[in-house]
């Protein structure tokens, strides 16, 4: 499932809005990475290109030049060739980059050399990437190439833009369009993990779950998972980027599992904790449950005009609080006191969350100290969890070894958050009874 043309068309308009009148952005899609030999890593596109295009070919250009009203968007695209689209699969080609994609002008890739010093004569900005290598190379020569013909009344735009500092402003506000394909993203995730939740028995192995997962992904129409999968059982859970996945699920434990598919270009990044048996024993309970207070009482706080900073802060003195239930830090001392001196820090050491969209960590400025009002059409994620390791000699014995995180995908609104991730069981009681339904 591609990005459609009209999204893609839509996005550009945005842009349009926000240039003026002499500029000029110049992006280039991804590029092909070489495996080994002739073999490449399965090609994915540039999330800047892709949201402002949606062509999906490697190594191709657009060009967006604003005019005093309008804009003229060019693609330069790899050409139609009989010979490699046998071995590489179709081509859009220049004819279907007008048809199919928009695009006023379109150019074979062979003449990019050629034609933009031309291109680029007479602009005022030049608006591109900041530290795209490849790009600032050919950005280097054609500039001289212009420079030569200074003379004959060439002039090269003496104005160089980053173009993150706009294209990820409009990315991070998200249209209902794009709200739309989040949530496919996380609903195909939700059910990949309803699958995982009914099949993790014990002597289950990490890997099969972490197969199975993605082959619900893949089977949901996603094109990828958004990020690698985390399937940590048991202690796995207390290494926060565990990637191994391959150790023999065992009776007692529970499974903490990280997992998202990407769908039309959009991430999802959904965590679910659950008992490998089926029932969560005494102290997993208490645990979870800590951790979901939390999780709802800062989701419920995703509100416009609250920042990271609260959902952090927040995070961090009800997490306190749990843990002082627990009997991880000092039930003697107040909340200020254990927020001042980061008592949470051994049982809690990430933030609560991060923007989402193309990209998982997804681009947009956080302000100074994460300070930045939410505004509706922003994604994050809101992700508290607990994470007792099993030398944590200061936590009751009962805990250690224990991982709990709980994380879902939140669509800022006028009111109350939308929670894109819907539909998994969340409480111990739904949790339970989905296990012993589903496994029945
Ligand atoms: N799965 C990456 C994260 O939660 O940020
Ligand atoms: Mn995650
Ligand atoms: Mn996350």
């Amino acid at each position: 499932m591609h990005l459609s043309s009209q999204a893609a068309q839509r996005h550009r308009q945005r842009l349009i809005e926000k240039l003026l009148p002499g500029d000029l952005l110049i992006l280039p899609a991804a590029s092909l990475t070489s495996r080994n030999s002739d073999v490449s890593h399965r090609f994915r596109q540039n999330s800047d290109f892709y949201y402002l295009t949606a062509f999906p070919e490697p190594g191709a250009y657009a060009l967006i030049r604003r005019q005093e009203k309008a804009a003229v968007y060019t693609l330069f695209v790899p050409p139609k060739c009989p010979e490699r689209e046998v071995w590489d699969g179709f081509r859009v080609g220049v004819s279907g980059a007008v048809e199919h994609f928009a695009a006023d002008d379109a150019y074979s890739l062979d003449e990019i050399d050629a034609k933009m010093p031309d291109l680029i004569d007479g602009a005022q900005r030049l608006i591109y990437p900041l530290g795209h290598d490849q790009l600032e190379a050919k950005v280097r020569t054609w500039r001289r190439s212009l420079l030569a013909k200074a003379r004959l009344g060439a002039t090269c735009p003496s104005v160089v833009v980053d173009s993150g500092s706009i294209v990820h402003e409009l990315r991070l506000i998200k249209d209902e369009h794009e709200l739309e394909l989040m949530e496919r993203a996380a609903q195909i995730s939700v059910a990949a993990h309803c699958k995982g939740m009914t099949a993790g028995v014990p002597g289950f192995s990490e890997h099969q779950l972490e197969g199975l997962i993605e082959g619900e992904f893949r089977a949901g129409g996603a094109a990828r998972f958004a990020y690698p999968s985390i399937v940590a059982s048991g202690s796995n859970g207390c290494v926060l980027h565990y990637h191994e996945n391959d150790s023999t699920i065992a009776d007692g434990d529970m499974l903490l599992i990280d997992a998202g598919g990407e769908y039309a270009g959009y991430a999802s990044d959904i965590t679910v904790t659950w008992p490998a048996s089926g029932r969560f024993s005494e102290p997993q309970r208490r645990l979870y449950e800590s951790v979901l207070r939390v999780q709802l009482a800062v989701v419920d706080a995703v509100r416009p005009g609250a920042t990271f900073k609260q959902l952090n802060t927040l995070a961090c003195r009800l997490l306190l609080g749990e843990m002082q239930g627990l009997g991880l830090v000092d039930a003697e001392k107040s909340i200020d006191e254990l927020f001042e001196a980061k008592a949470y820090t051994p049982y809690y050491m990430h933030s609560i969350g991060h923007w989402i969209g193309m990209d998982v960590h997804d681009v947009g400025a956080y302000g100074k100290d994460r300070s930045r009002p939410f505004e509706p059409g922003m994604v994050l994620t809101v992700e508290p969890g607990l994470y007792i390791a099993p030398d944590a000699s200061e936590a009751p014995a009962e805990f250690r070894g224990l991982a709990v995180r709980i994380e879902d995908d939140l669509a800022v609104t006028t009111g109350a958050a939308r929670n894109l991730s819907h539909g998994l069981p969340r409480s111990v009681a739904e949790i339970e009874a989905f296990m012993a339904r589903t496994r029945a």
